[in-house]
């Protein structure tokens, strides 16, 4: 198991590229089960969470090339699935697993995957997803832990559904269902996240039929097959903005090229709250680190809110802005395990329930830490990179899950950050 050794204090310079978004890889690489022909993604990160849906793919039969012909491309074709299963071993690594049932369902009209059990960030159940999919006519059964699922014989059914939460994965499953089923779907509450807008626009360039992606309505009109085809992915939002976290901590002035603009206004927003200089240079941006940061507060929401998948980076910031900071969490009501770790390197964070209050202090240093998920870990990396002295980060493999060389990005704006095999 790697760790991360960084030495606080430097600040960063120079530019680097935003990767594709793992977020919308994910959903875009089990889209490849329902195409008749080979599916060819380009501008994917390479990062676990993808090594590991490639892995599942494989197992069920279908042949998964990365790297074919260049690093960030992939060659995915599933025409010959012959085992429509997503065995536990699999699942257990990845929540994301559950992404293949839609498409497994109204591909092959069957699927076994196996039930994602909690997370350290909250329950996360999919009953959202299996509620929506019975609603098209598919049956469960829960045997062993797995879910076995199967789709009427002549396929699953266009019907209206509400989801009563706004879910991103719920909705990206159901738009797979619904791009092979009987006539038309209706999805209320659709998850507005741009991942939900990239996979659709994807599964359009196979040929499916769908309207409103990007809105909370989406009108989805069932095709009897889909097509291969080649497509770029977009790009992760949440890396720009741990970037631009990153270089908020430790001061300078970087230019983070082919930067998503149009899909991180919240963020935007809230960061020039804070004291960070942004400027658009074209496609990429500038963003320069003022002498102090200043405290501000943030709810998460579901896009075009404060995402999530930042809360733990801004709170990295705020352990050293000037102010009081009130962070409030709604979607996951356990995604603070951050907080005792940026509590060992000096953090003043007091909790209660889902809010968290930051007082900002003068200085951090460097301590031993943990990381528990994804985004907790990179705000740990960052936080360090504002810390007096060394740090060392343990269990970064949850970092390497989701982020394309976040270590080596940040050591080539000059951080000084190192990995050991422990
Ligand atoms: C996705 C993202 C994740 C991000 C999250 C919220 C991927 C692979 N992951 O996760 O990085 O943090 O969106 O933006 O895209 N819920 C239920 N029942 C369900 C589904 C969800 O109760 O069937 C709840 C969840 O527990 C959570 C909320 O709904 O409280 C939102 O979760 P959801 O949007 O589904 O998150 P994911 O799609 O798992």
């Amino acid at each position: 198991m790697d760790k991360l050794i960084v030495t606080g204090g430097r600040p960063l310079h120079g530019q680097v590229r935003v990767s594709g978004a793992k977020n919308a890889a994910l959903p875009l690489m089990a889209a490849a089960i329902l195409a008749n022909g080979p599916l060819k993604l380009t501008n994917l990160p390479v990062l676990g969470d993808l090594l590991t849906m490639g892995r599942l793919l494989t197992f069920m039969g279908g042949r998964v090339e990365f790297g074919l012909t260049a690093k960030n491309e992939a060659e995915l074709d599933l025409t010959r699935l012959n085992r429509p299963e997503a065995p536990h071993e699999l699942v257990k690594t990845m929540r994301a697993s559950a992404l293949v049932l839609g498409p497994l369902l109204s591909r092959w009209g069957r699927a076994k995957v196996s039930l994602p059990g909690g997370c350290a960030i909250g329950v996360r159940p999919i009953d959202l997803h299996l509620k929506a999919l019975r609603a098209m006519g598919a049956d469960f059964d829960l045997s062993g832990g797995d879910i076995v699922a199967k789709a009427p014989a002549d396929g699953l059914k266009g019907t209206e559904i509400h989801f009563e939460t706004v879910t991103v994965t719920g909705t990206e499953n159901l738009m797979m269902a619904a791009v092979l089923a009987k006539g038309r779907t209706v999805v209320a509450n659709a998850a507005r996240e741009p991942e939900v807008v990239d996979t659709g626009n994807a599964l359009m360039a196979m040929g499916a039929k769908i309207e409103g992606l990007g809105s909370d309505t989406l009108v989805i009109d069932g095709v009897t097959s889909l097509k291969g085809t080649s497509y770029a992915v977009t790009p992760d939002r949440i890396e720009a903005g741990t970037l631009l976290a990153a270089v908020a901590l430790a001061g300078g002035e970087i230019l983070l090229l082919d930067f998503p603009h149009a899909v991180m206004a919240s963020v935007i927003a809230k960061l020039k709250e804070t004291g960070l200089e942004l400027t658009p240079e074209g496609q990429h941006l500038r963003a320069k680190a003022p002498s102090e940061l200043m405290a501000a507060d943030v709810a998460t929401l579901p896009y075009p809110g404060f995402p999530t998948d930042m809360q733990a980076q801004f709170m990295a910031m705020m352990t050293k802005a000037q102010g009081t900071s009130v962070i409030t969490e709604t979607i996951f009501e356990n995604r603070f395990m951050h907080v005792a770790e940026l509590r060992r390197l000096g953090a003043d964070i007091a909790l209660e329930g889902r809010t968290a209050v930051v007082r900002g202090v003068k200085s951090l240093s460097g301590a031993p830490l943990t990381a528990s998920d994804l985004r907790a870990s990179a705000s740990l990396v960052i936080a360090s990179l504002a810390a007096k002295e060394e740090s060392q980060i343990y269990r970064v493999y949850h970092l390497d899950r989701g982020y394309e060389g976040l270590d080596q990005k940040l050591g080539s704006l000059g951080a000084s950050i190192r990995r050991v095999k422990a």
